[in-house]
């Protein structure tokens, strides 16, 4: 099983992540590592917490010589601004002479008001350094493990932001994007224009003191047919995909496919019909991509395609009216240091989580203690849907045994 545990408060002493389940063998360094820490911390519309920080992940345990161990890989990522919050964010007990600055008024949409009453936090600050999308660095580390041994098998994620308020990109297939150029935009984007009215749109709200979301896409191409199953709701992968794209901090809705504007359309439209194609190691490809690559809760072998809403941020320098937790009293909601607009930084901890949830959907169904022993099970299958459909004693079935006429026709059961 794949699987990361991540910890850290935003302005202590930095976040620590364990990578449980990754297979010997996948070739991992820190530099690769950083190159994505780096992709996240990149976006027009950041605040200024990321000119202090310059994220690095130091790796303490499971990589040696360049390889993992197939031990658990642990790291850690200092954070430089726990310099200015030495004595409010120490981990041993302080004087009252310390300025813990204190966090008593609740942001409205932040974390603040249900983390006081449930975790009896009268110092919100015990709540909204933990809340803070800061513990997303640790979440994009322990992706690029997992991503450094998807590509091992030729699995490749990309994302884009799709649109900043109410400026939308073209409806590109995800096929003829040109994923370079998304690298080096600053808003994610391959289109110069449309780059030119999302910047323009981020400018217009931080010059309205208030702040914009956006929706994402992100996209795995390389994926075999047959990660996930429909056999019961926790292991459908378009629903451990939900989940993981949802568990990312202000991210309000998740679109499979074209989950939501297929409903507009009738359905000879929206499935995607099957044919066959010699040349395909299916033997069979299908002619659109509607359904994002999953049926049924199971890959399908084209191009999973996500489509992610992310909320704007809550904490503006135009506060909404709020209250002190404790007093009760009426007061404005405090502006703490803040992003206009975090949907670029999003996309790249998008392709963590998606990276997460293949590697374990992969190692669930070819297993591998070594990379090399996944590899080999994954060209296994895949060579076996050559033979698939051939009266064949390996899958089981003999020449059609001859069948009573019941009366009964064959049809799908919902
Ligand atoms: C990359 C990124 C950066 C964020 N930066 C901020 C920020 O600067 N200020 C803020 O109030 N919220 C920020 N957020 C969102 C909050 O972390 C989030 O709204 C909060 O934890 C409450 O959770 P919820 O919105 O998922 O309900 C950011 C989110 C992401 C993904």
């Amino acid at each position: 099983m794949f699987r990361f545990l991540t910890a850290g408060e935003s302005h202590g002493p930095g976040l620590t992540v364990i990578v449980e389940g990754v297979p010997a063998g996948v070739k991992l360094t820190e530099e690769y590592i950083a190159a994505q820490l780096a992709r996240r911390q990149r976006g027009y519309g950041r605040g200024g917490r990321m000119k202090i920080e310059t994220d690095f992940a130091a790796i303490r345990g499971g990589v040696r010589h360049g390889l993992t161990l197939g031990a658990p890989v642990a790291m850690t990522i200092e954070n430089r601004d726990f310099a200015n919050w030495q004595g409010a964010m120490d981990v041993g007990p302080v004087g009252p002479e310390v300025d813990h600055r204190e966090n008593t008024r609740v942001v409205p949409g932040h974390a603040d008001f249900p983390g006081a009453l449930k975790y009896m936090a009268h110092d919100m600050r015990n709540v909204l350094e933990r809340a803070s999308a800061r513990e997303t660095a640790a979440r994009v580390a322990a992706g690029a493990v997992a991503r450094a041994f998807l590509e091992e098998l030729g699995i490749e994620i990309h994302s884009r932001v799709v649109s900043i308020g109410s400026v939308k990109a073209s409806d590109t297939p995800s096929s003829e994007i040109d994923w370079d150029a998304v690298e080096e935009c600053d808003v994610r984007t391959d289109d110069a224009s449309t780059a030119e009215a999302m910047r323009a749109a981020i400018d217009a709200s931080k010059a309205d003191r208030t702040t914009i979301g956006g929706v994402f896409q992100v996209v795995a191409e390389g994926v075999p047919v047959g990660l996930g199953s429909h056999i019961q709701w926790d292991r459908k992968l378009d629903g451990r995909l939900a989940q993981a794209m949802i568990s990312i901090n202000a991210v309000k809705g998740v679109e499979i496919g074209r989950g939501f504007a297929n409903t507009e359309r009738p359905g000879r439209e929206v499935h995607d019909v099957v044919v066959p194609a010699p040349d395909d190691p299916r033997r069979f490809r299908q002619t659109s991509n509607e359904a994002g690559g999953i049926e049924g809760g199971m890959s399908n072998g084209n191009p999973i395609v996500l489509h992610v809403a992310i909320k704007p941020i809550a904490t503006m320098t135009d506060p909404l009216p709020s209250v002190d937790i404790n007093t009760g009293e009426v007061i404005e909601a405090p502006y703490h240091r803040s992003d206009i607009c975090q949907v670029p930084p999003a996309c790249v901890i998008g392709e963590a989580m998606m990276a997460q949830v293949l590697a374990h959907a992969v190692l669930e169904k070819f297993g591998g203690d070594h990379i090399s022993e996944t590899s080999r099970n994954l060209d296994g299958y895949v060579a076996s849907h050559q033979e698939f459909g051939q009266p064949s004693a390996a899958f089981g079935r003999g020449p059609e045994p001859a069948r009573e006429r019941t009366g009964e026709t064959a049809g799908t059961a919902d």
